[in-house]
């Protein structure tokens, strides 16, 4: 099937800026496309430039489009080939009303798995059913990538323009819907449930630059080249401090700015958040998962095979913010009257002991010379 990612062409998105609900589309956007970024894996990624209603300007922007029609990621060993056929059977498993049950059972299957329990895969008796459930599973997967990508970027808003780039929307494309079950009058009608045909997508500050992994084949000066890989280890470390971990943090995922030569994360389709998963487990998995070495060690190893000796990269591997922070939040701190009173002595104390000690110390030079 034609792309409808080709360059030079214009896609009408339908807008919203706020929350992450399907919510009714609060305005059109019409992008164009400059340049596909890279041949599509996971999502379809591509350079778009817009009108910016608010400052009136032409603005250059990364949409990136979780778009299970066109990612060979996601289709590959379920459905390779996507065609007119596999969407009417994607329709008519829709409409005959087994899309709420499917997407129940690969949601109940992720807690499961994320149990480690897992189930025998179910046999299917009929081929049509099957196709129409496959569309439906790479579906559901292309949400799951939406969900983490625009949850990362909420959690680290923080951190935009500055380690990530900036995030200006959440767009959707809506495919052709089937007409709507004529034997089902019913409101609830599923058919009438927007994830099911519609294409969410990001729309991203475009970072004019290179992938960390091109850094040995760029012009940049190689005395430049330590501080940068440096910046990006310290950034992943920023990012799991913050509460996010990218299971697919790598060279690739890094985008140096050209002018800068600042560092950006991008990416984050598959991450894990310390709000599901509490400080304690959070800080274990960082640890295992490793996402300072996935690109210092990884792009060390890479310049060293090239034969360029770089000087040591710094790793922070326990300093754990997230949980000092959560441990302060738990401290009894109860403030009442007496107790207020109780920390002020106490901070007095305190103080009073530091400035003894460091006026012993300067006395003590003093006298030091004086002897001499
Ligand atoms: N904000 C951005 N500014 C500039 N280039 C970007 C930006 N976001 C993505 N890109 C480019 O597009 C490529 C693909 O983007 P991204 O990694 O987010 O998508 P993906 O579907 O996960 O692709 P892949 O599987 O190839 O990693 C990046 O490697 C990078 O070259
Ligand atoms: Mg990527």
């Amino acid at each position: 099937m034609e792309t409808l990612y080709a360059e030079g062409s214009q896609l009408s998105l339908a807008v919203s800026e706020s929350g992450r609900d399907w919510a009714v589309p609060e305005q059109q956007l019409t992008v164009m496309i400059l340049e596909p970024a890279s041949a599509p894996t996971m999502s379809v990624v591509m350079k778009v430039s817009f009108e910016d209603a608010r400052s009136g300007c032409t603005r250059l922007a990364i949409l990136k489009m979780f778009d299970r029609r066109f990612a060979p990621s996601v289709r590959r060993r379920i459905n390779p080939v996507y065609d007119d056929d596999a969407e009417s059977a994607w329709c008519e498993y829709v409409r005959d009303g087994k899309a709420p049950a499917l997407f129940a059972f690969l949601h109940e299957q992720l807690r499961l798995e994320d149990e480690g329990i897992t189930r025998p895969p179910r046999t299917e008796e009929e081929m049509r059913v099957k196709k129409g459930k496959k569309e439906g599973i790479m579906q559901w997967k292309a949400l799951q990538l939406f969900e983490d990508e625009t949850r990362a970027y909420a959690t680290l808003s923080h951190f935009q323009g500055r380690y990530i780039p900036r995030f200006f929307a959440q767009v959707y494309l809506t495919v052709k819907e089937p007409s709507p079950d004529p034997h089902n009058s019913d409101d609830n009608n599923p058919t009438l449930r927007p994830e099911y045909f519609q294409i969410p997508g990001v729309l991203l500050e475009y970072v004019d630059g290179f992938n960390l992994t091109d850094l040995g084949s760029t012009n940049v000066p190689q005395h430049k080249w330590h501080s940068i890989i440096q910046q990006a280890v310290d950034a992943a470390r920023y990012i799991n401090d913050a509460g996010v971990i990218n299971t697919d943090c790598q060279p690739r995922n890094v985008v140096v700015q050209r002018e800068t030569l600042r560092p950006l994360h991008i990416d984050f389709a598959q991450c894990l958040f310390a709000e599901d998963m509490g400080w304690e487990e959070f800080g274990e998995t960082k640890i295992m998962i490793d996402n300072q070495g996935a690109i210092g060690t990884v792009m060390v190893g890479k310049l060293q095979r090239a034969g360029v000796k770089l000087p040591e990269i710094r790793y922070n591997r326990f300093r754990d913010w997230g949980r000092v922070g959560r441990i302060l939040t738990h401290f009894p701190f109860a403030v009442t009257p007496w107790s207020g009173v109780g920390y002020g002595v106490g901070v007095g104390v305190l103080i009073l002991a530091w400035v003894v000690v460091r006026r012993r110390g300067i006395l003590r030079g003093l006298n030091y010379f004086r002897n001499r």
